[in-house]
């Protein structure tokens, strides 16, 4: 609440004065959660996967090919919109996702070439990064195409727009900053940065420690019921064209 008393005003945002929900607002997004949830069931059940994560938005692409395989631990999530999340495995590769692993929208996980990547339990990968265990491309004549397994560890961060190159491995607790490319591979307890990414400073956590989230803290609910500022600023009498012409 601010000094005037308006609940709905607090730096400079509107604010609902509540956020708590109707009941029949819940009842009706817990039936919602359960279509989606179904949907999801029966989609990945058709790739022949039979646990299915959360899914936010809308299903992502799977191109899992005969011989390889894609699999979820429990309570795992993975969000696709606009920008779609992929799964691709072929020639008999594999992706395997832990429990609790939240993956962003626009990820792309490749998997070929007999490799596989892993990821473990309480990981988040940020928004359109990409995990590739191939090269594809030889880089000169007679040299071998490098492909190797990617490993992510327990309760790591890749921050968004990341590129996780074939045969890295990423210690459990660790951070990748954000557009980073990993090409070698990160300690555990490190945040590494930059292309190629560096170690920049180390930490200390307890083996069991899962790291927080606004993304979990905040209720979805609440960040859904927020009204858009841009509301506000549609309310205003728009300019007239003249005050522009001396442009
Ligand atoms: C990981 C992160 C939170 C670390 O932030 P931090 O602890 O405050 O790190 P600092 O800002 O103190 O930076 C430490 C060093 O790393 C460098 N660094 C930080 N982020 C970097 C980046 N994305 N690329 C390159 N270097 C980076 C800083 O320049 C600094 O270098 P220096 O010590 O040589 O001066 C932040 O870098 C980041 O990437 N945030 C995005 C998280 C994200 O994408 N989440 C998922 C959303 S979908």
């Amino acid at each position: 609440m601010n000094e005037k008393g308006d609940p709905r005003r607090e730096n400079g945002l509107l604010l609902p004065a509540s956020t708590e929900l109707p009941p029949w607002r819940k009842y009706l997004r817990r039936l919602r959660d359960r279509a989606r949830n179904w949907h999801a069931r029966i989609f990945f059940a058709r790739h022949g996967i039979h646990r299915a994560p959360e899914i936010i938005a809308q299903m992502p692409l799977l191109e899992i090919m005969r011989g390889s395989s894609l699999s979820f631990g429990e309570r795992s999530k993975v969000w696709s919109s606009n920008v779609q999340t992929v799964f691709y495995a072929n020639h008999r590769s594999a992706i395997v996702v832990g429990h609790h692993v939240s993956i962003n929208q626009g990820v792309l996980f490749i998997a070929d070439n007999g490799s596989t990547i892993t990821i473990g339990d309480h990981t988040r990968i940020g928004a359109q990064s990409q995990l590739v265990t191939t090269g594809y491309h030889q880089v000169a004549p007679g040299e071998p195409i490098k492909t190797a397994p990617i490993i992510v560890g327990r309760n790591v961060l890749i921050g968004r727009r990341a590129n996780i190159m074939p045969g890295v491995t990423i210690g459990m607790h660790s951070v990748v900053a954000a557009c980073s490319v990993v090409t070698k591979d990160v300690p555990p307890r490190s945040f590494v940065a930059g292309n190629p990414a560096v170690v920049k400073r180390t930490f200390e956590c307890p083996d069991d420690w899962i790291r927080d989230s606004e993304f979990y803290t905040v209720a979805h609910a609440t960040v859904l019921e927020l009204p858009l500022p841009t509301a506000e600023i549609a309310l205003q009498p728009a300019v007239p064209d003249e005050e522009f012409s001396h442009v």
